[in-house]
């Protein structure tokens, strides 16, 4: 009973499958179809050619050479080559366009989904899917696809015509073809899940280099460059066992197809040694036989050679239709006016998972200018709360509303991201120049603006002291500048945002006490003058806060 419920969830599976790699195709369908006409008529010509050549071969026979029909045999060649190459050029194209199609999707899914959800994907695993998965699927719909339509035209349409010719050698030649069948879908299985295996220790593989890269230091500050290497190496065996089980699969498969056919051309050839033996054939029409013979047996056995990339397109489409089951963050638009604005947490609680509650049934009112300071010792919940008043994430429990002092209110969403500045804590900058990373709070700042917010974030004296200055180029992470100094430029692309409300979490933690206080003087003194929401472990930073609020143990104080 489980087996015939298992069998059929697979079969409501494959459907949705086909179903989305036909959404997904439908655009590209003209270009296809083009490619396959480009494809077909190729294989047209091929049997043409081949009939010509029968034509040749039996005058030349009789004594005659038919210069009419070498002449047309020569211009097919040329059209058959002219064939190939526009084929060649759209589906260049087409796989390009029909790729990326794909994996603007799986971005522009990963970039608005939750982030917690997202979150539990290592982002190897995601370029994973975003690179090798998506390529996996285009290709299928853009090569394989077209590719076995075709091989079914070639495989009728050969048939066919060897049928007109000769009935019973036709049926010699096909009879393999449901064995075939067959066997390639008792494979299939087997195949599906080394496959999968296959993408995901390329998962890991690249999650590896990725994360390694991004940790030079860690891995040469603690001596580990061999230990690395080695580890590379492991999970590169890894996968090469998952390749070299799948390869056998495919090996199996279609070493037991070809054999089915050697036999059966033997057969063929037999049989038409036999006839022409006895005089009832012509050699023009043996060679036309196994000729034709071949040409019905060659689409059969590259049709299970399509096996495992018919396997690949069903494991790498599973693996993007998983992305993209993945809920996306619901924005509703914010109606309330924002100059100020405060938030208002009613029974809150949260855990990341249901044993660890990390907020428990919190209530806080942060009022619009208030400034509060948060303290609480590390890994109490500190940046969760904050999370939590970005929606990053949503509370098991209560309310989290924004309001102003029209007494508006607005229930905390991706939307409500709009009246937050935030600097989170940790190095947060983007490889590019110091100028871009700060116009990311706002695209359409003013020179003027950015000047204001670099000299309220103290950034002006050391960016005034690159040669560069603002157009200084920074790596990853802000790799080329100080972690201070990366902070300040941080603070700046917060500052300029000008939104009602600033989360500063630990944002000021390398900063020299005096610089320190300079930055949150400035923030103080502005006009409107934003809440402001701050983490921090210092006092001298507390003094310069309206109130002050202690978490622990999930309770606030
Ligand atoms: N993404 C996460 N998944 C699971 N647990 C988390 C996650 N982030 C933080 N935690 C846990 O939640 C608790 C609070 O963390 P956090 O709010 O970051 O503390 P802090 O007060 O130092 O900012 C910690 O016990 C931490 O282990
Ligand atoms: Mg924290």
């Amino acid at each position: 009973m489980n087996k015939i419920i298992s069998k059929l969830s697979q079969i409501k599976n494959k459907k949705e499958y086909f179903h989305w790699l036909f959404i997904y195709s439908k655009p590209y369908i003209p270009k296809i179809l083009l490619v396959m006409f480009f494809n077909i008529m190729a294989t047209v010509i091929s049997i043409l050619m081949a009939l010509l050549s029968k034509k040749i071969i039996d005058s030349a026979q009789g004594g005659n050479i038919i210069l009419w029909a070498i002449g047309i045999y020569l211009l097919m060649i040329f059209v058959n080559v002219a064939f190939t190459i526009a084929n060649g050029v759209v589906s260049i194209m087409l796989n390009e366009r029909f790729s990326f199609g794909i994996r603007k999707q799986v971005y522009e899914k990963i970039i608005n989904a939750h982030w917690m959800d997202i979150k539990k994907y290592h982002t190897g695993d995601l370029m994973t899917r975003f690179t090798s998965d998506a390529g996996n699927v285009a290709d299928g719909i853009v090569n394989t696809i077209p590719t076995i339509i075709e091989l079914l035209f070639e495989l009728i349409a050969t048939f066919a015509t060897l049928f007109y010719y000769e009935p019973l050698l036709a049926i010699f030649a096909i009879i393999l073809a449901p064995i075939a069948a067959l066997i390639s879908y008792a494979f299939a299985h087997k195949m599906h899940k080394y496959q999968k295996k296959v993408q995901e220790s390329e998962s890991a593989y690249r999650s590896f280099v990725q994360e390694s890269l991004a940790n030079l230091l860690i891995v040469k500050a603690f001596t580990i460059e061999d230990h690395s290497v080695d580890k590379l190496t492991n999970l590169r065996d890894e996968r090469f066992k998952w390749v070299l089980k799948r390869a056998g699969v495919g090996m199996a498969s279609s070493s037991v197809l070809n054999m089915a056919f050697q036999f059966g051309y033997i057969a063929a050839f037999a049989f038409g040694a036999i006839q022409l033996s006895n005089n009832s054939i012509t050699y023009g029409t043996m060679s036309v036989f196994l000729t034709l013979v071949n040409r019905i047996q060659a689409p059969i056995i590259s049709l299970a050679s399509q096996l495992p990339k018919i396997v690949s397109i069903f494991t790498s489409a599973g693996r993007i239709i998983e992305l993209e089951e993945i809920q996306t963050e619901e924005k509703q638009m914010t109606n309330i006016e924002s100059n100020t604005v405060g938030v208002k947490l009613q029974d809150v609680s949260f855990g990341y998972n249901p044993k660890d509650i990390v907020l428990d049934n919190v209530n806080l009112d942060i009022k619009p200018g208030e400034f509060v300071g948060i303290v609480g010792e590390s890994g109490i919940g500190k940046t969760t709360l904050v999370r939590l008043i970005m929606s990053f994430m949503n509370q098991n429990n209560g309310l989290i509303t924004f309001y102003n002092e029209k007494d508006q209110h607005e229930a905390a969403n991706a939307s409500t991201r709009e009246f937050i500045s935030y600097v989170p804590q940790g190095n947060t900058l983007f490889s590019g120049t110091i100028l871009e990373n700060i116009k990311m709070g706002n695209m359409n700042a003013t020179d003027e603006e950015i000047q204001t917010a670099i000299n309220m974030a103290a950034a002006d004296s050391f960016i005034n002291d690159l040669p560069m200055g603002v157009n200084t180029v920074i790596g990853e992470r802000g790799h080329g500048i100080s972690e201070g100094q990366a902070q300040r430029v941080a603070i700046a692309r917060a500052l300029i945002r000008k939104a009602p409300f600033l989360v500063l979490d630990e944002a000021t933690s390398a900063l020299d006490e005096n610089t320190e206080i300079k930055v949150l003087e400035g923030i103080k003194k502005l006009n409107p003058r934003p809440t402001c929401l701050l983490i921090t472990h210092r006092r001298s930073v507390l003094d310069y806060c309206d109130r002050e609020i202690k978490i622990d143990n999930g309770h606030i104080y």
